[in-house]
């Protein structure tokens, strides 16, 4: 099983929280385009090798591009692997990209069968604190006129722990989006990167700091009130209805391979990290001229361990203990005193086959995860 994902380096406006790559030169997309295009063939090899099951296009904006430039990559990706073996097809989305002809257009003319939209918050003021280009009457809009076309597997992203600690709102924003028959959420705890404007706005008091406290019980209502309501909470930020968690996601939880496509997009095929160059103008130059555009590094053992409890402990279905044998005896010894200890503080609890985070341990998974690390 594998993935491909497609990095589309573009966006209207910098989000004041945003560390992603992209550009806001939107200049020269038909270019990028064509350098992605010529990516997917210059990698038709490994993509071979690869049973591709899903597409993931993401950003960036990847609605920036119009639907037939969607559609053109994916037909030049079925000239490389059977399309009739992908059982999902997703594309990241700003609501006020989506009008209706867009949706039209996408549902009818392109294989694309799952939308990701970046709803944030319904709130205009939050919306303009993230410096997003959309109001909240645009999402609901866009949310409207999705459902009205027939897309019938959408997500949505929200994010809480905003700088105005205003729990109530955090409930609003969950109680608006499932007022839509949409089967999939994620909900981000706001990081506030460095070299941000955010980080900025805080640092000089035009923005609060965030409560880690107040983000912390708003992580643990959105589970105590999407629960009831059918979702499935199966990684720390994603929920899902029975039947309809992220595939492609799901397949890097599960150290599947994928194959990264465009700008700044990584690769794993196992063994190896594959990294490309995060700049649009040097990555388009040297696809055209045939040169190196990618850095890549083997993994140690340890890093294999490392991801292994990083992506497994994450997840509902959390990591098989027994599979602690594939590594050497001082992983192992980590492992066993880092299991001992969580189990003790309550923080991870384990059956026979499987370990996994508890309620305590979810809300500080980062820190539980990184106490198992191997780091000599
Ligand atoms: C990189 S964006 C790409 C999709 C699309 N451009 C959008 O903004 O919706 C994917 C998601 O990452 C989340 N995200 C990005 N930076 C974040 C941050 N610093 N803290 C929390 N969530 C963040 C946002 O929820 C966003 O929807
Ligand atoms: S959050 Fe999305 S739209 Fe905003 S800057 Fe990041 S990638 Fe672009």
């Amino acid at each position: 099983m594998g993935g491909i994902y497609i990095h589309i380096p573009y966006c209207r406006q910098k989000c004041s929280y945003c560390n992603f790559h992209f550009s806001t030169n939107v200049t020269d997309t038909g270019r990028m385009s064509d350098s992605l295009i010529k990516e997917v063939s210059l990698r038709s090899d490994e993509l071979r090798l690869l049973d591709i099951e899903t597409i993931y296009f993401g950003g960036g904006t990847p609605s920036i591009f119009a639907p037939e430039e969607m559609q053109r990559l994916i037909k030049e990706i079925g000239r490389i692997i059977a399309l009739n073996k992908v059982k999902e097809v997703t594309i990241e989305c700003n609501p006020d990209d989506l009008t209706l002809d867009y949706l039209h257009s996408l549902y009818n003319d392109s294989c694309i069968n799952r939308l990701s939209v970046g709803i944030q918050s319904f709130f205009d003021d939050d919306l303009e604190m993230m410096n997003r280009t959309h109001s909240g009457r645009d999402s609901i809009d866009c949310l409207e006129n999705i459902f009205k076309t027939g897309f019938d597997n959408v997500t949505a992203d929200l994010i809480f722990g905003l700088p105005d600690n205003d729990s109530q709102k955090w409930e609003r924003n969950l109680k608006k989006l499932i007022e839509f028959p949409v089967e999939h959420i994620s909900c981000y705890g706001l990081t506030v990167e460095p070299k941000t404007q955010l980080e900025y706005d805080i640092s000089r008091g035009k923005v609060p700091v965030p409560d880690d406290g107040i983000a912390l019980d708003q992580f643990y209502f959105t589970e105590e009130y999407l629960t009831p309501r059918g979702f499935v909470h199966y990684e720390i930020s994603n929920y899902a209805k029975p039947g309809k968690i992220a595939i492609h996601n799901t397949n890097y939880w599960r150290q599947e391979k994928y194959v990264g496509i465009g700008p700044s997009a990584h690769s794993f095929d196992g063994f190896r990290r594959r990294w490309n160059i995060a700049n649009n103008a040097s990555y388009m130059k040297k696809i055209n001229n045939e040169e190196k555009f990618w850095e890549e590094e083997y993994l140690s053992e340890a890093d294999m361990y490392n991801e292994w409890i990083m992506t497994g402990l994450r997840t509902i279905w959390g990591i098989d203990p027994k599979q602690i044998k594939k590594f050497t005896s001082s992983i192992q010894d980590e492992f066993f005193i880092a299991k001992e200890n969580a189990v003790k503080k309550g923080r991870i609890a384990e059956t026979e086959d499987r370990m996994f985070l508890t309620r305590r341990g979810k809300g500080i998974a980062d820190s539980v995860i990184s106490d198992f690390f191997f780091v000599r």
